[in-house]
């Protein structure tokens, strides 16, 4: 990781929020994530129906909907927590899940370079900082790269470098969400679900998260997002599609006025 100096740099990135549009220049892209008609629910309740979706890789999409529409639960089924009930997930050219089966438990999609960040973190609450990032990469089996990512991360996030020592429960808000950030940075993972990353923080460390999202995004990692404050990412995602109880929407969500429309 030594080569790859975080850049932070900000002054290239385009959080205009007042002039919403979305950011469409792609590069050449390779589809990494491929959603077949799936369909899925909690016990007899399907929740999610025939939902096809491919994400290029590199691109940035922003996933939207109304509470309820079935979001979180999409980004679990792609992560192999929630089973099928039709369909198939398809990622870097292999199928993980196809009905009826998860193929891949999510404890080994980390290796294979997803990572899912759920809406609510699950922090080590008895553990530090340096705990908590510690046991992201454990998965590495390197105990020397293991010791020079996080030494690298320190050096780029001073904010997790001055906490190492802080109890997870001992966090904020702000700052357990940059231990995850922190996570995903160490990972660099090529496809990263991130449910909600703006979810209880002020507006301060939303432009802050945001800032280091497009660290990750220059990394070169895919990113399916969730977010409701839409305004904040627009510029950001490279496309936006919508739930709609439970059905996937992928065509004319290109401006606010459209995904307003679409959340009515
Ligand atoms: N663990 C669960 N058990 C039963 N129903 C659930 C569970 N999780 C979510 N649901 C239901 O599935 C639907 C979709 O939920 P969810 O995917 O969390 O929506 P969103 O993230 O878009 O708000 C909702 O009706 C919700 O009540
Ligand atoms: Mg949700």
């Amino acid at each position: 990781m030594g080569k790859h100096k975080l850049n932070i740099d900000t002054s290239q990135s385009s959080l205009d929020y007042n002039n919403s549009t979305l950011n469409t220049q792609h590069s050449t892209l390779s589809q990494i994530l491929d959603i077949q008609n799936l369909s899925t629910g909690y016990d007899k309740k399907q929740v999610l129906f025939g939902v096809s979706l491919q994400v290029q890789k590199g691109e940035t999409v922003l996933l939207v909907g109304s509470n309820g529409s079935g979001k979180s639960t999409l980004l679990k089924t792609i992560f192999g927590i929630i089973p099928l009930w039709h369909g198939a997930v398809s990622f870097q050219g292999n199928t993980l899940h196809s009905y009826p089966k998860l193929k891949t438990p999510h404890s080994k999609l980390i290796m294979k370079k997803m990572m899912y960040l759920p809406q609510k973190d699950e922090l080590f609450e008895d553990m530090n900082v340096q705990e908590n990032l510690e046991i992201s990469i454990l998965h590495l089996r390197d105990a020397q790269k293991q010791k020079q990512l996080l030494a690298q991360l320190f050096e780029d996030m001073s904010v997790l470098k001055d906490k190492r020592q802080q109890l997870a429960s001992q966090l904020s808000g702000g700052e357990r969400k940059m231990v995850s950030l922190g996570m995903a940075l160490l990972n660099k993972p090529n496809l990263l679900l991130f449910d909600e990353p703006f979810a209880g923080l002020s507006e301060d460390n939303i432009d802050m998260v945001i800032r280091w999202l497009e660290t990750i995004k220059q990394n070169g990692t895919t990113l399916v997002i969730i977010e409701h404050r839409i305004k904040k990412l627009l510029n950001f995602a490279d496309r936006v599609v919508g739930l709609k109880l439970g059905r996937l929407y992928t065509d004319n969500l290109q401006t606010i006025n459209d995904i307003k429309q679409f959340l009515v």
